[in-house]
């Protein structure tokens, strides 16, 4: 169930209006602030390390408590708490402080806006610090490769190296100026949730250091991030945090890391191995500790100078943060106003508009009168994905209620007899005195299959019960409980209506007699380290007016979750799959879609499909009503195709946050004119992926343990749709406005490389609509006689203008020796080659405007040290500047704006 709590509608506008800032101010470090810090952090750390025992430094390096850093109370040195989650800051081991829910990774990078990546650093940092913690266990920067992808909605890299690396530098930077660590996950390669803890994946040393890596190189080169968590997953053969080639070859050497390296919880398989490879501090601590290290100490094939250099690592950072000097912060601010202006301005800039058919968007707020909004996911919180970066909003703004708010004069109403919601579905059944009342009748069984008398009998006007909140009638064993509800319905529409199941157990439902649900034996998928709860649907052809039994059998097993969107209990909802034929009288239907932590989450991949029927309902409200609107919601691609062109518009608005109600509904109505681009291809089937012949289909089964990456270098994402030539549904970098764009008169300065000397490509960009807006103009490379396999063309850099009706700006994009590079296998060197390269620059990877060329006359080997995947001018766009409160910026426009579509206003999220 989703959280019901709702904010007082208008009070949340209002506060989301105000000029804000937080009550109490933060501490804030500088770069300039750490540099100085260094030598005494250098020296603390070699005092501290000098005086402890080789016991007390192998009890050092496992972690405590879930998250935290253990204390050496006898040197001064705290106890370093870390605060989980990626979209916001979930309680961990200290106090129980859910902070603000921030729009999904895929929402961040939608934005193509570097400054929105500072800006959640700085909140999420915030958050943490006012929380009392020292580190926050983010941003998460693995690639999407596959829309199977469980955790993808906690990625901010979409499917593109250049995006993450330009994005994750910035949000560490901003996270890090709150005085306090952020950790880069998961290093390396866990892009996909099939078998993640077996799961090996075979990626060839191009894949890896083109693809998989730049955003975690760009982390360490561009944002000195302290901490990085290794991942669960094997790459080439080698579990992640064993990996001697992922850390102490590339990590520490290479890039010169002078962080600590985390494991991920309980991802240390093998101490020796991970204690050698140069993981710093084994999460929790089961396998990095005296019991299994010692002897290899004592037998001299592990020494003690790799102990001592964890030890060292984590101290330094410890000093260098002053976090034995600075008190943890107290006040616990942890839904401060700064902060949700933060989550609301990702949203309005991360969700993308993908189709807007003859302009039926935006709504005109003086000519709609009326509109339907469909879809449990838009009547409570904004969803977002289920695991350990789930947070639950205490305060938001869902979709029906921004709609509401934006549209006071019209008349918005939620459908409950389309939407599957289990608090509002109606059942009826008879009572003790043979009367039809509201309800089901529910029986309790104290064994597991509804054997003999009940132990109890009631009648629930609702199927929606939860064991970590509810007073259930239960003898408290779990392996003996089960239930049965038996109740009726009568269909308000005729056709098919769809009967939804959520529960820790086995289920079965009967409607009129057939068993239309049954999950066999109700365990949960196998590959679990954090069980979801994921529901079952059915569907059945019903009469409006007639009453049918129906029967739900819910047999209790163990091992579900109640936290991080999981459920341990039952929910069953109803609805009609088939619509109303007064629908057709609404100016507007809104139809909330996609996944939702139910669906998507840490531990199991998911299907391509829109789950429980909602490809057949948008179909039925699109055959009645023209104008149907439909908003997407997941982090990842969905399967559109059988739908999108029989509505008007769509959009994707990912996990847009707790305020991401009022963000879309700015957009439906044009206050706020839509600038975010697709990070991620939109396949039409999954076949069509260029990847689906080496991932067919997502396992979570542990049957799959292999995984080849063999083709990813020009096969993902983009790259393979240039390659193959198959058309995507929308492409990677595809997004439109309310206005439109025009690009003219490039020029590449110089048309000849030297060196590492700044390419700048130069073009006029006119926004030659009628609306103030927002363009991201992205850049492409590609090489024009590669000597090895290289991809059609790459992003290699962008940029996000705004400008008013008729303004043309001239935009110069930089590129670095970088932009034309690839990894040579034998020189273990970047190399650009002696070749020409195409600049495209375009609205879409699909969508190019601008031709230019640039000529590299000599072979080039650039060092992986020194060289850096962003050019200088990206990479200045990752540091918080000091007048980082007057650069906040999106694109809304005020109501007077829009009536003349003139200006728009850059708001701020100040703090
Ligand atoms: C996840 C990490 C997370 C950790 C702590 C692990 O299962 O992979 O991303 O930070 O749990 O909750």
């Amino acid at each position: 169930m989703l959280n019901r709590k709702t904010l007082g509608a208008h009070s949340a506008l209002a506060l989301l209006s105000l000029a804000v800032g937080h009550a109490n101010a933060s501490t804030t470090i500088s770069p300039k602030q750490l540099a100085a810090n260094e030598l005494r952090a250098d020296k603390a750390a070699e005092r501290t390390l000098a005086k402890m025992t080789q016991e007390e430094k192998l009890a050092y390096i496992g972690g405590i408590g879930g998250w935290d850093v253990k204390p050496l109370t006898q040197y001064g040195v705290p106890q370093i708490h870390g605060a989980d989650g990626g979209a916001g800051i979930r309680y961990t081991s200290e106090g129980n402080d859910p902070g603000v829910v921030y729009p999904s990774g895929p929402n961040l990078a939608a934005t193509f806006n570097p400054q929105r990546a500072i800006d959640f650093g700085r909140a999420l940092g915030y958050d943490t610090a006012t929380g009392g913690y020292q580190f926050v266990t983010g941003p998460g920067m693995n690639l999407y490769r596959m829309p199977w992808s469980g955790r993808a909605f906690e990625y901010l890299s979409g499917e593109d190296p250049f995006l993450g690396a330009s994005l994750a530098p910035a949000v560490v930077n901003g996270i890090q100026q709150r005085g306090v660590w952020a950790e880069a996950k998961h290093y390396a390669g866990n892009d996909q949730e099939t078998n993640r803890f077996i799961l090996d994946q075979a990626m060839p040393e191009r894949v890896l250091r083109e693809l998989t890596l730049p955003a975690f190189e760009s982390s360490v080169k561009n944002s000195t991030v302290a901490m990085m968590m290794c991942s669960f997953q094997k790459v080439n053969g080698e579990y992640a945090c064993e990996s001697k080639h992922l850390i102490a070859d590339i990590l520490k050497k290479e890039w010169r890391y002078k962080g600590l390296v985390q494991s991920d919880y309980n991802a240390v398989v093998h101490g020796l191995p991970a204690a050698q490879a140069g993981t710093d501090l084994d999460m929790m601590g089961g396998q990095m500790n005296s019991t299994v290290l010692k002897p290899y100490l004592d037998s001299g094939e592990l020494d003690m100078a790799t102990i001592d250099d964890k030890v060292r690592r984590i101290l330094k950072n410890i000093y260098l943060y002053k976090f034995d000097k600075i008190d943890p912060q107290t006040t616990h601010d942890m839904n401060s106003a700064a902060s949700n202006k933060v989550a609301l301005n990702i949203a309005r800039e991360g969700i993308v508009l993908l189709k807007n058919q003859n302009d039926v968007l935006p709504l005109d707020k003086a000519k709609v009168k009326r509109i339907a909004v469909v879809g449990n996911l838009a009547k409570y919180a904004p969803p977002t994905g289920f695991g350990s970066a789930h947070v639950d909003a205490t305060h938001y703004i869902s979709e029906l209620s921004g709609l509401q708010q934006m549209a006071p004069n019209a008349k918005v109403e939620f459908l409950d007899s389309l939407s599957l919601d289990p608090a509002a579905s109606q059942w009826t059944t008879t009572d003790s005195k043979g009367n039809t009342v509201k309800g089901m009748k529910t029986e309790f069984f104290t064994n597991a299959n509804w054997s003999g008398d009940p132990s109890a009998t009631r009648i629930d006007s609702h199927v929606d019960m939860d064991w970590s909140t509810d007073d259930i009638p239960s003898n408290g064993d779990t392996a003996n409980t089960s239930i049965r509800w038996t109740g009726q319905v009568t269909p308000t529409i005729s056709g098919e209506q769809v009967f939804k199941v959520r529960a820790d157990g086995a289920v079965r439902v009967w409607v009129d007699g057939k068993k239309i649900i049954d999950n066999g034996d109700g365990e949960n998928i196998t590959n679990k380290s954090i069980p979801p709860t994921i529901p079952e649907s059915g569907k059945i052809t019903l009469e409006a007016g007639k009453t049918y039994d129906v029967k739900l059998e819910y047999s209790r097993r163990d091992g579900y979750l109640s936290t991080m969107g999981g459920l341990v209990g039952v929910q069953m909802a109803w609805a009609s799959l088939a619509a109303p034929q007064d629908l057709s009288q609404y100016d507007a239907v809104v139809v909330a879609v996609g996944n939702s932590s139910e669906y998507e989450g840490e531990g199991f991949d998911h299907s391509f499909d829109l789950p429980e029927y909602q490809n057949e309902l948008i179909q039925n409200i699109a055959k009645v009503n023209p104008r149907t609107l439909v908003a997407m919601h997941g982090g990842t691609a969905l399967k559109m195709s059988d739908w999108i062109d029989q509505v008007p518009a769509a959009l994707h608005a990912f996990y847009p946050g707790q305020n991401g109600g009022q963000a879309l509904a700015e957009i439906l109505f044009g206050k706020v004119n839509p600038s975010g681009k697709l990070p991620i291809s939109i396949e039409r089937n999954i076949e069509d992926n260029p990847l689906y012949a080496d991932f067919p289909n997502f396992d979570n089964t542990r049957t799959l343990k292999d995984l080849s990456y063999k083709n990813d270098l020009t096969m993902l994402g983009y790259r393979g749709y240039d390659k193959t030539g198959t058309k995507p549904l929308f492409a990677f970098g595809h997004g439109l406005s309310y206005t439109q764009f025009t690009y003219n008169n490039i020029s590449v300065t110089p048309g000849v490389a030297v060196g590492n000397t700044p390419i700048k490509v130069s073009f006029d960009l006119t926004n030659s609509g009628q609306r103030a807006g927002a363009e991201v103009a992205e850049l492409y490379v590609g090489q024009q006689h590669p000597k090895v396999e290289r991809a059609v063309k790459e992003l290699k850099g962008y940029k996000k203008v705004f400008l008013r009706p008729g303004e043309t700006r001239r935009v110069t994009i930089e590129l670095n020796d970088r932009s034309l590079a690839y990894f040579d296998e034998k020189s273990k060197q970047w190399v650009v080659d002696a070749d020409s390269f195409d600049i495209s620059l375009g609205a879409a990877s699909d969508d190019i405007r601008l031709k230019g060329r640039l000529v590299n006359p000599f072979r080039q080997e650039l060092s992986t040290t020194t060289s850096n995947p962003l050019p200088r001018s990206a990479l200045k766009s990752t540091k918080v500047s000091q007048s980082h409160d007057n650069t906040g910026g999106v694109f809304e426009q005020t109501e007077s704006e829009n009536e003349s579509s003139g200006n728009s206003e850059y708001e701020n999220a100040a703090y």
